[in-house]
């Protein structure tokens, strides 16, 4: 695989607080995806991959719910998916879902929640992704998105935002508008009953979201500073308007995708 490699840049599960910063992501985000997946009805026998898996709630989530099926959670980085004991039902495999694969129609769900915007052909890795659904299956993409940074009335916080994506697109090769075009890939992908909703990130009135986004900020200090997209005097005081108790605006928005394979 040529161009920036995930585990290299900022987001590395060895960096220091992306543990952390993945089970906030995880507990922000875990009530909306287990929505989406309890509306689509996962039933007990159901075999299930959840790539990317990162921290693995969902894994186990899917693995508590599919005790008569098998649940196998991947991860470029397996590492943080055995620190707790692994259900019998749930397999933890490393894998590149860019160049690893499942046999073809195996699986009754497979889920990936911000992994595939990180990749260089999300839309050539959703469509290997729809190949492993047997019919009547599942694929359900979620990935964040930003609102226009130029309607933000913090402009310093919009433009942490914006470099923020900047050095990940420079550091993965994060492309953070693919999340809009999730559902037109999955036509193309041959899916039907395609649906959309998504979670608006608020930061400014909830500690877990401001928890989650000085994590990020933290991680991409010095980052922003090295490449020169901003410096620690911008960064400390967009970061300040956290501290702020009339400070609201939004982050991003995680976007949910759902397709299914026809029977
Ligand atoms: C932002 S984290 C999201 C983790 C988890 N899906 C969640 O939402 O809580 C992205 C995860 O994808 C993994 N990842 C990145 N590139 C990958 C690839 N090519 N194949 C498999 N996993 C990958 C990373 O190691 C990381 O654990």
């Amino acid at each position: 695989m040529s161009g920036p490699v995930y585990q290299d840049g900022v987001l590395a599960h060895g960096t220091h607080g992306e543990r952390e910063r993945l089970r906030l992501l995880e507990e922000l985000n875990d009530p909306t995806t287990v929505g989406v997946l309890e509306r689509l009805g996962v039933a007990a026998d159901w075999r299930c991959v959840e790539a990317g898996a990162g921290h693995g709630s969902i894994a186990r989530w899917l693995a508590a719910r599919c005790p008569d099926g098998l649940v196998t959670a991947t991860d470029l980085d397996t590492a943080l998916l055995t620190e707790s004991p692994v259900p019998a039902n749930l397999t933890v495999e490393r894998h590149d879902v860019t160049r690893d694969g499942f046999p073809a129609g195996s699986q009754d769900l497979v889920h990936a929640r911000a992994l595939l915007g990180h990749l260089p052909d999300p839309e050539l890795a959703l469509d290997r992704m729809a190949g492993w659904l047997a019919p009547g299956g599942w694929l359900v993409v979620e990935d964040p998105t930003y609102l226009p940074a130029a309607d933000s009335p913090y402009p310093e916080f919009a433009a942490l935002l914006e470099a923020c994506q900047e050095l990940l697109a420079r550091a993965h090769g994060t492309d953070h508008g693919w999340a809009r075009r999730i559902p037109a890939a999955m036509a193309r992908s041959g899916l039907t009953d395609i649906g959309m909703t998504m979670r608006v990130a608020v930061c400014g009135t909830d500690r877990t979201e401001d928890a989650f986004w000085r994590r990020c900020f933290a991680q991409a200090t010095p980052g922003l500073i090295e490449t020169g997209l901003m410096t620690a005097e911008q960064i400390t005081a967009a970061v300040a308007h956290l501290d702020d108790p009339a400070f609201t605006d939004t982050a991003w928005m995680m976007v949910s995708c759902w397709g299914r394979r026809p029977s």
